[in-house]
């Protein structure tokens, strides 16, 4: 082969070498994209469920907030209504950051009514109603710690999100733990002035 012939050749090759790896790069580029929507779509899904799990909290807390009645019932009263309005924020921060994924956040009550939600239940007395809290705010935290373990490699902006909400359900806890102590083991609280 001629001198100008093995330089064409040789360009030839390394064309077809470049090729090679632009198609490559090209399928990989492809799989990391389609690995990456799976993990967004894991990521929407959990929002959505602790989305769901927030829309809960907001009615739990409002009807204790109307329902809690009595002398002792007076800072209770004041502190569902402040956790209801902060449960609803819980849920707006959820959905913008559904929104920023590219998801939707799914408001849908029938299907809220279908998720592994925590037991909504109401209490007869504010003893009753705080315990109640309680253990569904026991429910929620751990849900959040295990979250942020699953979006922590992937989506720091998330768990930025997340921590910041487990932050203000811890709080919520504790304070439902002093009300416990405040009311004392024997108090009992009328559920409404009759
Ligand atoms: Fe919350």
């Amino acid at each position: 082969m001629k001198k100008g012939g093995i330089v064409k050749e040789a360009t030839r090759l390394a064309e077809e070498k470049t090729l090679h790896a632009r198609v490559r790069r090209g399928g990989g580029a492809a799989m990391i994209l389609r690995d990456k929507t799976k993990k967004v779509d894991m990521v929407v899904n959990l929002l959505n469920e602790a989305l769901a799990t927030e829309i809960v909290c907001v009615f739990r807390y409002k009807r204790h907030h109307f329902m809690a009645a009595g002398l002792s019932s007076f800072s209770a009263k004041a502190e569902f209504l402040q956790h209801a309005m902060e449960e609803q924020a819980h849920g707006n921060q959820l959905a913008e950051r559904i929104l920023q994924l590219g998801g939707e956040p799914n408001l849908s009550p029938e299907e809220s009514l279908n998720r592994n939600l925590p037991e909504y239940a109401e209490g007869e007395t504010l003893r009753e109603m705080i315990t109640e809290d309680l253990m569904a705010k026991r429910i929620v935290i751990d849900s959040y710690r295990e979250m942020i373990a699953a979006v922590a490699a992937n989506d720091s902006t998330t768990c930025r999100v997340l921590e910041g909400i487990l932050a203000q359900e811890e709080e919520h806890a504790a304070e439902r733990k002093c009300l416990l102590k405040i009311l004392g083991p024997e108090s009992k609280c009328p559920r409404s002035i009759p």
